[in-house]
């Protein structure tokens, strides 16, 4: 049979969808290329803020008709809003279309579960937590066609911050970390099919290996990935600064081929709003942490996210994150407008701020963080950078898009004989807000 996947959400989603590509192919279905031929239709959602739910419901609520067309066909979700009990009931009670709703935790049993219901039309549900049946299943299966120069590796799973306003503990369970043996595997391998960038991925990667035997930690697991011959760059994310320790920035000093690129999220920049939302540091420990980056790598990339609106923020303590947001002078940051999700702590806080507040403070925020990062990308006007090159610009096939070690957009006129995943040099002659301009240096 033909099957089609829609991915919401981050690179966890992105990631997983392949994967269940690949199981679904093992089981002799074929890729439908377009959504209307598909007979299994596998929706992968988020629920990380309202707006990514409602995105995602309003997608499978949009599929009713074909399910009418041909009643045959199997509508599968899966991913975290399907792990989130009360949306996966409102999918059991209201989205009847919906034949199979399956769980993170019960990710590599989709397949079967979308088979069962070909085969005798009953809807499935498996939404319960649960760790006994993850890793080897979780694997990437690579075939002859995977040839990208950049792919992303997970390593662990979950998280254990339980950020106050953060759903992802709950539906992505607690964190376990995947074996440094089978990371290291699965980048050879990729680095066999061409691969010269590996991004290492985790909602806190700085916390790896704490529940694996034989000491290690993320800093150790990089100097592992880090020797693997035939890689030209390594990023990860994302960093929790509360463990982002001196010996990590120390380590990665050692190691030329770990990107100098540092996704580090804030939230905010008031101590009393770090502590609502339990992020576990103040402010000064992460100037303390940002400064030492900075001595390290002086060109790093350093972007962060940031929440707006979290509840009981006053206007003095949004102006003390403002303040804090122009110090620290990030590359850029994400923007977020608080959303409230129900099963978090936060969600029953009083003082939920009123939707026209949180507006009127994200535009603050990017007014203030806009030319901060015009300015940063500024600072690079007139040096040559070394860019990995991706593919023509999205406009204009004559330009060629690149990335820098910082992980910044490089724009340059195309030459012949580009490929993907080459090194380039490209002097920059042009700065925007949100990517750089150049060209080619011989
Ligand atoms: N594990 C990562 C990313 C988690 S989700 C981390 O800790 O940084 C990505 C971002 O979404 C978070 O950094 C946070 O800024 C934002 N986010 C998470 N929950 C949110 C919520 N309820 N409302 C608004 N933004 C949220
Ligand atoms: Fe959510 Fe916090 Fe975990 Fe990030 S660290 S996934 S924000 S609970
Ligand atoms: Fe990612 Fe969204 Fe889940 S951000 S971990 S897909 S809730």
């Amino acid at each position: 049979m033909l099957y089609h996947i829609e991915t919401f959400g981050c690179q966890m989603n992105e990631n997983d969808s392949p994967i269940i590509g690949d199981l679904l192919h093992s089981l002799g279905h074929q890729p439908a290329g377009e959504i209307s031929k598909a007979d299994i239709i596998v929706i992968n959602t988020c629920c990380v803020r309202e707006t990514a739910e409602s995105r995602a419901l309003g997608f499978i609520g949009s599929l009713k008709h074909y399910k009418e067309l041909n009643p045959g066909i199997c509508i599968a979700v899966c991913g975290c809003m399907a792990q989130k009990s009360d949306t996966a009931e409102v999918l059991r009670k209201k989205y009847r279309h919906v034949g199979v709703v399956c769980g993170t935790f019960a990710m590599a049993q989709l397949p079967y579960y979308i088979e069962q219901y070909l085969s005798d039309g009953q809807r499935i549900f498996d939404v319960e937590e649960r760790y006994d049946r993850e890793d080897i299943q979780r694997d990437k299966h690579l075939s002859e066609s995977d040839n990208n120069y950049k792919a992303q590796v997970n390593i662990n799973y979950g998280c254990n911050n339980f950020c106050s306003y953060c759903i992802v503990p709950y539906v992505r369970g607690r964190e376990r970390s995947r074996k440094p043996q089978v990371i290291c595997d699965e980048i050879r391998a990729l680095v066999a099919h061409g691969c010269r960038e590996i991004q290492l991925l985790g909602q806190n990667v700085n916390s790896y290996g704490h529940d694996l035997e034989g000491n290690w930690d993320f800093a150790r697991l990089l100097e592992e990935v880090s020797a693997i011959e035939g890689l030209d760059r390594i990023r990860f994310m994302t960093s929790h600064p509360r463990d982002f320790s001196h010996h990590l920035i120390d380590t990665i000093a050692k190691l030329p081929n770990v990107c100098r690129q540092f996704h580090l999220p804030v939230q905010a920049g008031c101590n009393r709003i770090l502590q609502e939302m339990n992020r576990g540091y103040t402010k000064e420990y992460y100037r303390e942490i940002l400064a030492h980056l900075r001595e390290n790598f002086p060109d790093a990339t350093v972007t962060t996210d940031l929440i707006v609106g979290f509840p009981g923020e006053t206007d003095e303590d949004f102006a003390e994150t403002l303040e804090f947001i122009a110090e620290c002078r990030f590359d850029a940051a994400y923007t977020f407008i608080y959303s409230r999700r129900s099963g978090t702590p936060a969600a029953t806080m009083p003082d939920q701020v009123p939707e026209e507040v949180k507006k009127q403070r994200l535009q603050q925020l990017m007014d203030i963080q806009n030319p901060i990062s015009l300015a940063q990308n500024e600072k690079l006007v007139g040096k040559t950078l070394v860019v990995m090159t991706e593919g023509p610009s999205r406009t204009n096939a004559e330009v060629w898009s690149s990335r820098s070690e910082g992980g910044k957009i490089v724009l340059f006129p195309a030459v012949d004989g580009l490929q993907p995943g080459m090194l380039k040099k490209v002097r920059i002659e042009k700065a925007q807000t949100w990517n750089l301009s150049g060209s080619l240096v011989e």
